[in-house]
């Protein structure tokens, strides 16, 4: 039990502290909800719009850079509606995404 009270609190404490590293975990999770209808955001991912690239490509670009990733998310890009993410998303976005470059 107390075991459990120290994770729940170490979770607390993570969630309120925005100064800690990016979450990739969480990153897949808003692309699995906010992204995948038009971005392929996995190598598991069959499908995607034809007019979006894919994360991987993405990532792959010689110019990618996570910090200017998660600042460009920051500003829903044109054809994305209403979607606002927070600072911490955008980064966790930006390190999920960096994570799917081919190797
Ligand atoms: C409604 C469809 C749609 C959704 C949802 C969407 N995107 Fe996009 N995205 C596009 C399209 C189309 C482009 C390419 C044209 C453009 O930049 O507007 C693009 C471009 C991008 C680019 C720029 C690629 C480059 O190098 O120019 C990034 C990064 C990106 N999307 C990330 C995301 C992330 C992260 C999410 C989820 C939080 C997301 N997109 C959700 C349609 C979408």
């Amino acid at each position: 039990m107390r075991v459990l009270t120290l994770g729940l609190s170490l979770m607390l404490i993570a969630g309120s502290s925005p100064s800690l590293a990016a979450d990739a975990q969480n990153g897949e999770t808003l692309a699995t909800r906010w992204c995948n209808g038009c971005h392929v955001v996995s190598d598991e991912q069959r499908k995607g719009s034809d007019m979006a690239p894919s994360f991987a490509a993405i990532a792959s670009q010689p110019s990618f850079n996570e910090e200017r990733l998660a600042f460009f998310l920051l500003e829903p890009h044109p054809k994305m509606a209403n979607m606002a993410l927070s600072r911490s998303d955008t980064k966790d976005l930006a390190a999920y995404i960096a994570g799917q470059k081919h190797r």
